[in-house]
């Protein structure tokens, strides 16, 4: 595990994730984002690959990273099944330091988790750095206000209420022949740094005995529509558009990611 980005995509997370999350919106947006502004592609904190595999398997020329080894061993799994030879990297994003320059890279879900925000300022400079001249960075931002659950504990009386308590049935024995249970948490909000912190318990189960009871912790840095237009900048891109979600409408305030088109000149 890479101790410099805290993280819950481990373990029963990773399997969760590579069993359960192999589809949405974002495949076909993100393959007609490549068509149109070209290869090589990089999937920055690719995961288990629900974006990457049926990426490669259209033919596009992508390769991925991500910091967890979990996330990419399953990748690696669904890859060599299918007959595909992706080339993965573990690497943080704000130390990516890759063979290849891209014409576009994208970052699904994956920019301002468990990392600081000076992190998080680096991996724009990374992802700058990694570009082909004239090459396009597609970087989703899920705005704090997007966050149904989250948001209404941002208010100085409801943050007194946390950390929430774990379900109660948190680590009870299943009836049936369940493998692992995920069970999550909000810890704490942080106002002023923009930040929450969450937990993720996995607990896993054999022959109805508990094999291992993990929890991880995962810390969110939040950025508003400016602000990270002029981290952007700050980076020396240019944004281009900032679109609502898997859209291809600007960005409105009902939206709750949105998308910037940040270009390297
Ligand atoms: C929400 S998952 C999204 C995975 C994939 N992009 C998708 O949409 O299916 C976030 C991924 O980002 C990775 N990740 C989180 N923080 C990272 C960091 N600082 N550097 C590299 N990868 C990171 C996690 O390991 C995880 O695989």
């Amino acid at each position: 595990m890479n101790t410099d980005v805290q993280t819950w995509h481990y373990g029963a997370v990773a399997r969760h994730w590579a069993e359960n999350n192999t589809t949405g919106p974002e495949i076909a947006y993100y393959q007609r984002q490549i068509e149109q502004h070209g290869q090589p592609a990089l999937d920055a904190g690719c995961g288990t690959g629900r974006l990457l595999i049926p990426l490669l398997r259209a033919g596009l020329d992508v390769d991925g990273c991500d910091v967890s080894g979990d996330m990419l061993a399953y990748c690696q799994q669904t890859a060599e099944r299918e007959g595909l030879s992706p080339k993965l990297y573990q690497q943080a994003l704000h130390g990516l330091n890759l063979p290849r320059h891209y014409q576009t890279i994208f970052a699904c879900g994956a920019f301002g988790i468990g990392v600081s925000r000076q992190q998080d300022f680096m991996a724009l400079q990374r992802f700058y750095d990694h570009l082909l001249p004239g090459g396009l960075l597609i970087l989703e931002n899920h705005p704090a206000y997007g966050q149904e659950a989250s948001w209404p504990m941002w208010q100085k009386d409801a943050r007194k209420h946390l950390p929430e308590p774990w379900p109660e049935y948190a680590g009870n024995i299943p009836e049936d022949d369940t493998e692992y249970e995920l069970y999550y948490r909000l810890v704490a909000v942080n106002p002023l740094e923009q930040q929450t912190t969450g937990e993720m318990r996995t607990v896993v189960f054999k022959d109805k005995q508990i094999v291992s009871d993990t929890t991880f912790t995962l810390t969110s840095n939040f950025y508003f529509r400016h602000e990270l237009q002029m981290l952007l900048e700050k980076a020396g891109f240019k944004v281009e558009a900032v679109e609502g979600g898997w859209t291809d409408a600007d960005v409105t305030a009902d939206d709750d990611v949105m998308v910037y088109f940040a270009r390297k000149s």
